[in-house]
């Protein structure tokens, strides 16, 4: 109900009485109050004027429920969501939220990460009010080898939700960097829960990187966010992540009906990667060579000096 009661507010720039608004989302007057009230509590600003009713003067950005709702226009990507002011990893809730059932399409996403996990066993830098920390679960009919391909298919989704909303031109580095002017700006992680042939949930958490002003210095040379490449924009994280679901989710639905050939070749046209001469670090060595391109399972394809073919599984790359 306050989804509706925001998406409302949003739609106009002047005063909507409250006996508009309850007429249009068939609630009583009192109703409408109690659920401004709980809006102002949770830090938007109202104005109320007798006679005028009530007008939007500002959103706390935040990326919850009732926010997302407001922007979500998918069938069943993000309709259920878990929203956390706080969590140690939203991958560990929504493993939590998986092995307790949750259905496809449901969303975790939290404010603040205590201990985001990044690939490779390494921290996520994860501040509050910032960035948008989020982990889907899937349940695909899929083998599980093929689980990669989703985390092409969510780059794609990252990098066109990233345009829709924000107008920037964001590149994929393989398997799953999303960056922007060379710097990254958004990770992917996918984890499965799968039996030897059978695939119970994908979760696939997205880290972007949204209204951050700095970074500490660690990660200052590598990472960025949206607002610092735009110059000073501050975007909305409920409208980027419901654009990247809707992406999402039309990729999704045309790849249980038609497959990976297709994303394959829209991922090789937003990706840095392929064509160039890289270094691939795994946990065991480091490969120089030429990368020709990705395997039907999304598998990186070297070929070194020597003219010898290399599938790399996971590494890090460098151009
Ligand atoms: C990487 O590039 O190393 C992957 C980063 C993935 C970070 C996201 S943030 C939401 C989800 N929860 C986590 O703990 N990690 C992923």
């Amino acid at each position: 109900m306050r989804s509706k009661l925001l998406q409302l507010l949003t739609s106009t720039d002047s005063f909507i009485s409250g006996q508009e608004i309850s007429n249009i989302l068939g609630i009583s007057r009192t109703a409408v109050w109690k659920h401004i009230e709980e809006l102002r509590k949770n830090g938007y600003e109202l104005e109320a004027l007798p006679r005028k009713g009530y007008r939007l003067l500002r959103t706390p950005n935040l990326a919850s429920a009732d926010e997302i709702k407001a922007q979500l226009t998918t069938k069943r990507i993000g309709q259920n969501i878990v929203y956390k002011k706080a969590v140690a990893s939203t991958q560990e809730t929504a493993h939590e939220q998986a092995r307790n059932g949750a259905p496809e399409g449901t969303i975790v996403v939290a404010d603040e990460q205590l201990a985001g996990k990044g690939r490779l066993g390494r921290n996520w830098y994860s501040p509050p009010g910032s960035g948008l920390w989020s982990s889907l679960i899937l349940r695909p009919d899929i083998p599980p080898h093929k689980a990669p391909q989703l985390t092409l298919l969510t780059a794609v989704a990252v990098v066109e939700g990233i345009r829709e909303v924000t107008g920037l031109g964001s590149q994929i580095k393989w398997p799953n960097d999303i960056l922007l002017h060379g710097k990254k700006t958004a990770g992917i992680l996918t984890e499965m829960q799968s039996d030897p042939d059978r695939i119970q949930a994908v979760i696939i958490g997205v880290g972007m990187n949204v209204n951050q002003e700095a970074f500490p210095e660690e990660l200052a040379e590598t990472a960025t966010s949206l607002r610092i490449e735009a110059g000073g924009t501050v975007y909305s994280r409920a409208e980027l992540i419901a654009a990247m679901l809707k992406r999402f989710e039309h990729w999704y639905d045309h790849y249980l009906m038609n497959g990976f050939p297709e994303i394959r070749e829209r991922w090789e046209a937003l990706t840095v990667t392929i064509g160039k001469e890289i270094t691939a670090t795994t946990l065991t060595k480091t490969i120089k060579g030429y990368a020709e391109g990705i395997t039907e399972d999304g598998v990186l394809i070297l070929k070194k000096s020597d003219g010898t073919l290399e599938h790399i599984y996971s590494a890090d790359i460098t151009l």
